[in-house]
């Protein structure tokens, strides 16, 4: 079977993932409350952004539901899923976020469990049928664990069940290609690792030699 590999944009900084949506570089955009704050925007500013990522050709678009119960997390949610078709909610990996999960995918929403730090979690997404789970890989490792090794293994359990890993947290290309390897399809990054996932100063170089070898070709034909 074919494999399919996504990059997301994590970042709600418009002109940041307008280039990458527009460049059809990435698949879709992730949010979360933290990224919308970093980029001076509250959960007011979801429906404008929504409008606007959907106009620049993203797929997917992520918005995570808020509140302390499942009930305020449901009802936040429904704002998320009405926004439309390209909407996924998110829901933080909690016992309160669980039964949201649940109660979402039974109403045949996408959802993404976010913050997702062990195994037992991973495995109690994919049972409840959510589209993706978001384990933190730079989360991870700060916290002393091996994020490869434990992502890899929440790959493993969830491997063809209709659950996804959509990593995050990552915060160099390497972190990415290290996943990509241990069978992780899906990787949401900022715009800044994206764009260090494309380039390289050697693919610069040898793009300027093809260039000039064009010019001199040019100017040798109008001697
Ligand atoms: C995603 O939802 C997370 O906010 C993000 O990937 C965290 O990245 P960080 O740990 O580098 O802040």
């Amino acid at each position: 079977m074919q494999r399919e590999l996504r990059f997301y944009v994590d970042s709600a900084n418009v002109d940041d993932v307008s280039t990458l949506l527009t460049d059809h570089l990435v698949h879709g955009v992730t949010t979360n409350p933290t990224i919308l704050e970093r980029s001076n925007r509250t959960v007011h500013d979801i429906p404008a952004l929504y409008a606007r990522w959907e106009s620049e050709g993203a797929e997917e678009i992520f918005f995570q539901t808020w509140g302390s119960t499942t009930d305020e997390m449901l009802q936040n949610a429904e704002g998320i899923r009405a926004l439309g078709e390209r909407a996924v909610v998110k829901v933080p990996a909690t016992r309160a976020g669980f039964a949201a999960a649940s109660t979402l995918v039974a109403a045949g929403t996408r959802v993404l469990v976010t913050a997702v730090y062990s195994q037992g979690q991973a495995l109690a997404a994919a049972t409840l049928g959510v589209r993706y789970i978001a384990p933190y890989l730079g989360r991870l490792k700060d916290a002393g664990r091996d994020g490869i090794a434990e992502i890899t293994a929440m790959q493993a359990l969830v491997a063809g069940t209709g659950t996804d890993v959509l990593a995050a947290s990552l915060r160099t290309p390497h972190d990415i290609v290290e996943l990509a390897a241990n069978g992780v399809p899906f990787f949401t990054a900022a715009p800044s690792v994206i764009l260090a996932a494309l380039q390289t100063d050697v693919s610069d170089a040898s793009a300027a030699e093809f260039d000039a070898a064009v010019q001199r070709g040019l100017s040798d034909r109008q001697e």
